[in-house]
């Protein structure tokens, strides 16, 4: 029997492609941990490659130190017919590979812009890549069936391929990647000095700005040593962006004060949160409603039942109130007919 994909590295990305692609592809796996092969198997991501039977196209989902030896061991058994990775970095993992010995028509570079703070099968979900975009970085010497292979696999996983060279995606993801993860770090090792007593008060805005702290440190550690010269500058130019607010804060200035939350609002008017768009195409209804089972849900019926379409949820609770807040987000011109159908319904839609 051929199998259509073998999945190297059973891992949050791997064992999510499997979990993607199931029932339109075969999918076998393989992973150096034994525990994390049979977690896979067991979710139902694909079965066990038996390490001799051929594939059409191969997946390395393992740490990008591990590509090189991998694929020059794999081409040489001669396990597929095309090979592609899933790297956060693209340049270093290219050259590495080259460097090895690997031929490099069979192989595609790719990395699916889609991940989470936890790592390991268990972590995997069949929807992570569910319009997510996902670079293809093909090299010079990259053959078109290599590309191609690359390009289906993502899209059949219901990502959005986009082509781009790897220096390019590097320099990218060193600015929508790597530095927040720098930030978010630096942001919550600042927490490590306080006390539990300081953090009572703690809310949505130090749970969002430190939530991808929460990152496995090994696998970052070696993401961020290959993209350094990337990231370097762009952690500087931060650096220096705080350093002007706390010269700013210790002279209570409160132009260049209001300066900074300016740019900063226009800067965040530039970042893509759903399909490429960005904030401002979308508006948020907010709606009261008491701690009881069942509230959420139907706020999300009438919503249907008026059909808005709703592109998120976020739920907020306050701490110590029998009552929270629902936020409905949804496309900015259906933001008023939103509110009409929500208050309409009995719902408790705030100003
Ligand atoms: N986690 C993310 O958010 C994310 C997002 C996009 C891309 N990536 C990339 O995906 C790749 C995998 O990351 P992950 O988050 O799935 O990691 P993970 O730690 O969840 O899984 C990696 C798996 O690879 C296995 N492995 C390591 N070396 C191996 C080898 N030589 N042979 C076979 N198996 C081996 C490990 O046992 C582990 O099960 C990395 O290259 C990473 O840069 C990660």
């Amino acid at each position: 029997m051929t199998a259509g994909l073998l999945v190297v590295g059973t891992g949050l990305l791997g064992t999510s492609v499997g979990l993607a692609l199931h029932g339109d592809t075969d999918v076998v796996l393989a992973d150096r941990d034994p525990s994390a092969l049979q977690t896979a198997c067991r979710r139902g991501a694909g079965r066990a490659w038996d390490g001799g039977e051929r594939v059409a196209h191969v997946l390395l989902a393992v740490p990008p130190a591990a590509v090189a030896g991998e694929l020059v061991r794999l081409q040489r058994a001669g396990a597929g017919e095309t090979y592609s990775h899933v790297c956060s970095v693209q340049a270093p993992v290219q050259a590495a590979a080259e460097a090895a010995g690997a031929e490099p028509a069979s192989l595609c570079g790719s990395h699916p812009m889609a991940g989470k703070e936890s790592s390991g099968p268990a972590a995997a979900t069949a929807q992570l890549f569910v319009g997510r975009p996902w670079a293809l970085c093909p090299s010079a010497r990259t053959g078109a069936p290599a590309l191609a292979a690359a390009r289906s696999l993502a899209e059949r996983c219901g990502a959005v391929p986009l082509e781009l060279p790897a220096a390019e995606h590097d320099a990218a993801v060193a600015l929508a990647s790597h530095l927040p993860q720098v930030t978010a770090s630096a942001l919550a090792a600042v927490l490590l000095a306080r006390s539990a007593g300081e953090l009572r008060l703690a809310g949505p805005g130090l749970q969002d700005t430190s939530r991808i702290a929460a990152s496995a440190p090994a696998m970052w550690v070696e993401v961020l040593s290959q993209n350094a010269r990337a990231v370097a500058p762009l952690v500087r130019e931060l650096a220096d962006e705080l350093e002007r607010a706390a010269a700013a804060l210790e002279a209570v200035d409160r132009g260049r004060l209001e300066d900074l939350l300016r740019r900063g609002n226009a800067g965040r008017a530039l970042v893509p949160v759903k399909r490429g768009e960005t904030d401002r195409d979308f508006a948020v209804v907010g709606v009261s409603v008491p701690d009881r089972p069942g509230q959420l849900a139907g706020v999300l019926v009438s919503a249907a039942e008026a059909g808005i379409n709703v592109e998120d949820v976020r739920v907020e609770h306050l701490p110590g109130r029998p009552s929270g807040v629902i936020e409905v987000v949804v496309a900015a011109d259906t933001r008023d007919a939103a509110r009409t159908a929500l208050a309409a319904a009995g719902w408790d839609v705030l100003a």
